[in-house]
């Protein structure tokens, strides 16, 4: 074991756009649980391989439970952690039969058959994108405005019951969130917005129903007793803000590295059906959401070795895992054949992603009709000079001018 102090903090950044940080290898051969300094001022274990990842995301002496002390915040201002400690959970941040109840409440709205029947629309929603598009006056036309962020976002609007026409405000709230550069009250202060703002969308909800998720969540919770409100906003909190953040910055980051790999590109453009391939490993070799499979230990646990005390927090850092060789061998080729489906950009047990299915399908539809409709589309600037989201909670690229 060694303790990282000297001159980075965790995560590190990445330097490279399609890389692990070296340190995350150095670390993975040489002490692959180990205790850094975060971003933020805390200290954690950061677990950087495959096994000892999923077996800390398996075993049910590691919580979720973000009051908890000694839960490991990266980047997070202490001060504005005090402020939302006596927030009601998500579902992310609850444990055992509790989070269970909460899973279980929800899991019906997320089933092979509910996805397979919002196929056409999100079809729909891609053309729809991609006319406005293609019929863009001026080149380049940024990806990220006209069909990264519109695409997860209208998508999940509808799942859920939220007006459309209010993207620009949840967008906005939710990219200061996620960004660690932001003043702490300023993320304070969006957050605040976002959820007073899912506040008054609920009590709409609960006067007027409609044929959405957010409607039925209310008429389910009621049968219970007196609905929870703050409860339900923060469960509308996760789902809007997860639902669309997260894919959009993988459609982004999935056409640049395609568009870098013109021979992986040509082989899905000539087969559709290895699209789902190459999603996997667009998943795997980006691995967007890095810290969310973040965890505290609930009493001494011995795990690859290395003794973690109780009230210790615990990183699983699923950039790393998913670079691990031993499992993803020259993991820095992006290489659509090597069946990537075990990797865990999704997070692994009980927290594994609950909108991860709908993900798959937006990222295959936009991916098959982006490239099918615009053949020749092109970076309208080389790949290393795209901005890219190092000093955000999840990775990807702040615009994408394109051409074709
Ligand atoms: C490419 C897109 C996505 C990525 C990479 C991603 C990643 C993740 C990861 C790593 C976790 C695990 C957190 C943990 O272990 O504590 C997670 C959980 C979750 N995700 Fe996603 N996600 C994506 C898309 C979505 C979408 C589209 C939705 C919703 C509509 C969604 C909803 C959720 C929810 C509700 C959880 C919490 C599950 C639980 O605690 O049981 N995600 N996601």
């Amino acid at each position: 074991m060694i303790i990282v102090t000297e001159t980075e903090s965790f995560p590190v950044a990445r330097r490279c756009p399609f890389a692990e940080p070296a340190e995350y290898s150095e670390l993975r051969e040489q002490a692959p649980i180990s205790k850094v300094a975060l971003q933020g001022g805390d200290e954690a274990w950061w677990v950087t391989r495959h096994a000892e990842g999923r077996a800390v995301l398996v075993d049910g002496r590691f919580s979720s439970d973000r009051r908890r002390a000694g839960f490991p915040f990266p980047g997070i201002d202490r001060s504005i952690r005090e402020r939302f400690r006596d927030q009601a959970p998500s579902m992310i941040g609850m444990d055992g039969a509790e989070h269970a109840a909460e899973r279980r409440a929800l899991i019906s709205e997320f089933t092979v058959k509910r996805l397979a029947a919002l196929q056409p629309r999100i079809q729909q929603i891609v053309d729809g994108f991609l006319d406005d598009m293609l019929a863009a006056p001026e080149r380049p036309v940024d990806l990220v405005q006209a069909l990264s962020l519109p695409v997860p976002s209208l998508v999940i609007c509808e799942m859920l019951g939220v007006p459309y026409d209010d993207h620009d405000f949840f967008q906005s709230r939710t990219s200061k969130i996620v960004q660690r550069s932001t003043p702490p009250e300023e993320r304070a202060q969006a957050q605040a917005e976002l959820r007073g703002y899912l506040g008054e969308l609920i009590a709409r909800k609960e006067a007027e129903p409609g044929d959405d998720l957010f409607s039925r969540q209310i008429a389910l919770r009621r049968q219970d007793g007196p609905l929870d409100r703050p409860s339900l906003v923060s469960m509308a909190f996760l789902l809007l803000a997860a639902g669309h953040e997260t894919t959009a910055n993988m459609i982004s980051l999935g056409v640049v590295a395609m568009l870098d790999n013109p021979d992986q590109l040509a082989r899905i453009k000539a087969d559709p059906g290895l699209t789902p391939l190459a999603v996997e490993e667009l998943l795997r070799y980006f691995s967007i959401v890095e810290t969310a499979t973040s965890r505290v230990a609930t009493e001494d646990v011995e795990i690859g070795g290395v003794r973690i005390r109780a009230d210790e927090g615990v990183i699983v850092s699923g950039l790393s895992a998913n670079w691990d060789p031993e499992v993803f061998p020259a993991p820095g080729e992006l290489d659509i054949d090597r069946r990537a489906r075990n990797h865990i950009a999704f997070g692994y047990g009980p927290h594994q992603c609950l909108g991860q299915n709908l993900a798959r399908l937006e990222l295959q539809i936009v991916f098959d009709t982006l490239f099918r409709r615009i053949p020749g589309l092109r970076l309208a600037e080389p790949a290393d000079q795209v901005r890219y989201k190092t000093d955000a909670s999840i990775y990807g690229v702040h615009e994408l001018p394109v051409i074709w």
